[in-house]
């Protein structure tokens, strides 16, 4: 694991960002994996500012991790809303090329074995962006999922229902379950990033990037991953034993 202390979330922000950019610039056909959630709006809007400044998009194709199971494509808070808002509607990728979970399948084991094909037949994911929740989730895969999981529904933990209840009403509309690209799925991803920003990510980041692999922080399995860089504020940063270490490593030539 690469990892990137940055003094803040914006600093952080706009390296992601620079590193998608480039991929896009050298191979305008990438396949971009993408997360929801407060983490990575700084770096959409980095590459909103891309695409202004004349960076194409076109063929460029995108896999959302998850999707809340139950809600509608237009339900103010669906992943696929949150996406078309924040990134999709804003860039000239095409509509066609933008895959979000439906999270409203009817046959939930048939949709997700298709949507690990589409990921294969667009050449398999070449930068995984994550988020990493506070329980140490990545996509909704969820302390105990298997580090074999591939796409599929899940149910989430009531801490991520209540971390996730500030989008909504109230805790009880936050819907219980999901669809979830597996961990085995996000390690096929040529390249992952995960960021993560502020001191309530503090506890699960130190777990994740200093604790033993194990199903009970999903995010640890990023260990395993061959080409994996994290991108920490200090916040998010200040739990890590070995942080002087990963300081001075990424500043030597
Ligand atoms: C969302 C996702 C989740 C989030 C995580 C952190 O698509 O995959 O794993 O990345 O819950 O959420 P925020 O960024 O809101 O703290």
């Amino acid at each position: 694991m690469n990892i990137i202390i940055c003094e803040t979330a914006e600093e952080a922000s706009l390296k992601a960002a620079a590193l998608i950019a480039n991929a896009v610039r050298t191979r305008p056909e990438t396949v971009l994996g993408l997360a929801t959630g407060s983490t990575p709006l700084r770096l959409y809007q980095a590459l909103i500012q891309a695409y202004r400044d004349g960076l194409d998009f076109s063929r460029v194709q995108t896999f959302n991790l998850d999707e809340y199971y139950g809600l509608a494509p237009d339900h103010p808070q669906s992943y696929r809303r949150f996406m078309n808002e924040h990134l999709f509607n804003h860039l000239n990728l095409k509509p066609e090329n933008t895959h979000v979970p439906d999270g409203l399948a009817r046959d939930v084991a048939a949709f997700c074995t298709e949507y690990e094909a589409k990921i294969q037949a667009a050449g398999g994911i070449d930068i995984q962006v994550l988020g990493i929740g506070s329980d140490g989730h990545i996509g909704f895969n969820e302390p105990s999922s298997s580090l074999a999981s591939r796409t599929r529904l899940v149910t989430l933990t009531q801490q991520t229902v209540s971390d996730n209840a500030r989008f909504f009403a109230s805790a009880d509309e936050v819907p219980r379950h999901a669809i979830s690209m597996g961990i085995g799925t996000i390690l096929e991803a040529k390249c992952c990033m995960m960021l993560s920003f502020g001191s309530n990510k503090a506890k699960a980041v130190r777990a994740a990037i200093e604790g033993g692999i194990s199903q009970f922080t999903p995010a640890s399995a990023l260990q395993m991953h061959p080409n994996t860089t994290v991108f920490l504020d200090e916040a998010a940063a200040a739990d890590l034993e070995m942080k002087e270490y990963y300081r001075w490593s990424a500043a030597c030539p």
